[in-house]
């Protein structure tokens, strides 16, 4: 993939509010993306960011997914920070939908040092939060970050993979979804159809690095197509999809 081109091509897509009629993207384009983040949360992201861009401490990473384009077997987390973490643009935009849509269950695969989780917490405190990990000591290191930058105890780590996971008992309808792992075309399209039953229908399936090979952008570009899902959304980087199964099919380009 030439991410590149492709960066030019979304820009050249990518909306603002003109143009857009479906009442549910316009309010989102116009108050949710717009949405000032409180002076308290910028200074809790200060704090994260400062602490985790300045942790040598050194994790052995085990590989459970597609492995990283990256960083090593044995990696910092100021590295794993750098590289793989939800931050600034994108950990906003996870921060302002958990604050506008107020979800209350809430699942992310793919914990890694915490970062992504600890926007969507704050995003909204009282959610219960469930967050998947299979590397034993990303977990351990997301598990100590998190209960250091938590604001209650509302979000529950476990250590598995994903699959392992969703053969568990599931109880939650989740109403907010975010996969950040694995980034494999087929695995993604695989997760998603599992997660049909612990979903309904207004529930926000977030998908990262959608951009990240051929092969997740064409996972991506099957799963736009898919007739379940009625309302789809290109943020470049993430993608949002939602079944709305009594809607109007709509696919839309948006700025971040
Ligand atoms: C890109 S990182 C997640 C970043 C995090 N969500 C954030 O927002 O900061 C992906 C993580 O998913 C984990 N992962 C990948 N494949 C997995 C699988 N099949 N089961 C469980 N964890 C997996 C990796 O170990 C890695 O820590």
């Amino acid at each position: 993939m030439n991410i590149g081109f492709e960066f030019i091509k979304y820009s050249l897509n990518a909306k603002g509010r003109h143009g857009i009629h479906s009442p549910f993207v316009y309010n989102l384009v116009d108050n949710v993306l717009r949405k000032p983040i409180n002076e308290e949360v910028i200074d809790r992201q200060f704090r994260l960011f400062k602490a985790l861009k300045n942790d040598a401490t050194i994790i052995n990473f085990e590989e459970f997914g597609a492995g990283s384009k990256r960083l090593k077997k044995q990696r910092s987390v100021k590295q794993i920070f750098a590289a793989n973490s939800t931050k600034n643009n994108y950990g906003n935009l996870l921060f302002r939908l958990m604050h506008s849509y107020k979800p209350m269950h809430v699942l992310e695969f793919g914990t890694s040092i915490g970062c992504g989780t600890l926007q969507l917490h704050w995003g909204n405190p009282e959610a219960k939060i469930i967050t998947i990990e299979a590397c034993k000591e990303t977990f351990e290191f997301a598990k100590k970050t998190i209960e250091q930058h938590q604001v209650n105890n509302n979000i529950k780590l476990i250590n598995s993979t994903f699959n392992r996971y969703l053969e568990e008992k599931i109880i939650e309808k989740f109403d907010f979804v975010f996969i950040d792992g694995h980034h494999d075309g087929k695995s993604l399209i695989d997760y998603i159809k599992k997660l049909e039953k612990h979903t309904h229908n207004d529930t926000i399936f977030i998908l990262d690095d959608i951009r990240w090979s051929n092969d997740m952008f064409n996972a991506w570009k099957t799963l736009v197509n898919d007739e379940q899902y009625h309302l789809s959304l290109d943020f470049f980087r993430m993608g949002i999809l939602i079944r709305q199964i009594n809607k109007q099919k709509e696919h839309f380009t948006l700025k971040k």
